[in-house]
């Protein structure tokens, strides 16, 4: 089978990036990034801004997206950063797909994330830290449904978003912001038991004390290379939603494409 070129999506609250990637996930065009429209974006808005960032990438097969907020078969459900009023209901998986006649696989951001962070053994989960807190949880690879922890209040009535997301590091400064991610780590610990957390997202880079060993920082490219993983095999949420839309071209390790005989996801490492 020729090489399938996945067009990679991250839509994030302050920017929308995209890029080409290979079978394995790796990076194989420049990466393109437009600010993110202003809130609440209308969905027309929403697909113009990612038109832009992809016209400067060349041709591509299938296409991922990781979008900020809770997504179900495709459609979007919330969009906190974005405006839930605005995008609620908005099909963007079919959009996408009539629009540019590929096959297109719509799922929140951190989950996409986390597929290119995990290494597909035991409980993982990441956290991402942006504009918002995205959360994902994996067993061996395969990803669990999909919680809004960035909605939990966890201090004071205050949710993971407002607690730990950019306004607060902005508004505390780093130091509080950090003590607050040490503890947010140790809450996490106690409530998922995970092997290991990742930490992932544009602010990632401003934790400033040591991690446990059970904990690390990943780039943040893995946004858009975790997008290869929405095309290793069906995840039933998903397959639900896609029948129509193109059926995807499964390398002939990825097992069965029904829903009921899927086989766990992997990180890129795991193949
Ligand atoms: C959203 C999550 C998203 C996270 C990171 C939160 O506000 O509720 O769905 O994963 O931001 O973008």
């Amino acid at each position: 089978m020729s090489e399938q070129r996945t067009l990679a999506i991250d839509i994030g609250g302050s920017g929308i990036k995209a890029a080409l990637l290979d079978d394995k996930g790796q990076l194989i065009s420049e990466r393109e990034r437009v600010p993110t429209p202003s809130k609440p974006i209308a969905p027309e808005v929403l697909l113009k801004a990612i038109d832009e960032a992809v016209s400067p990438l060349g041709a591509f097969d299938r296409v991922s997206v990781g979008f900020p907020g809770y997504v179900r078969d495709g459609r979007v459900i919330t969009a906190p950063n974005l405006g839930t009023e605005t995008l609620s209901g908005f099909d963007l998986q079919q959009a996408l797909s009539s629009r540019w006649g590929k096959p297109v696989r719509v799922l929140n951001d951190a989950d996409v994330q986390g597929f290119g962070a995990i290494s597909g053994r035991g409980i993982e989960m990441i956290l991402t830290l942006d504009t918002g807190a995205g959360t994902a949880i994996f067993r061996d690879g395969e990803i669990m449904p999909h919680l809004e922890l960035a909605h939990h209040p966890i201090s004071g009535g205050k949710t993971y978003d407002e607690y730990i997301g950019n306004q607060a590091r902005r508004k505390k400064g780093k130091k509080k912001w950090n003590k607050r991610i040490a503890k947010v780590i140790d809450l996490l610990r106690v409530v998922v038991h995970f092997d290991h957390l990742y930490i992932g997202g544009g602010n990632a880079k401003d934790i400033d004390f040591p991690l446990p060993h059970d904990v690390s920082v990943v780039p943040n490219t893995e946004g858009l290379s975790g997008g290869i993983a929405l095309w290793r095999a069906i995840p039933p949420h998903i397959a639900a939603g896609t029948g129509a839309i193109g059926a995807p071209d499964l390398p002939s390790t990825s097992g069965s494409t029904t829903e009921g005989d899927h086989q766990p996801h992997r990180g890129p490492d795991a193949e």
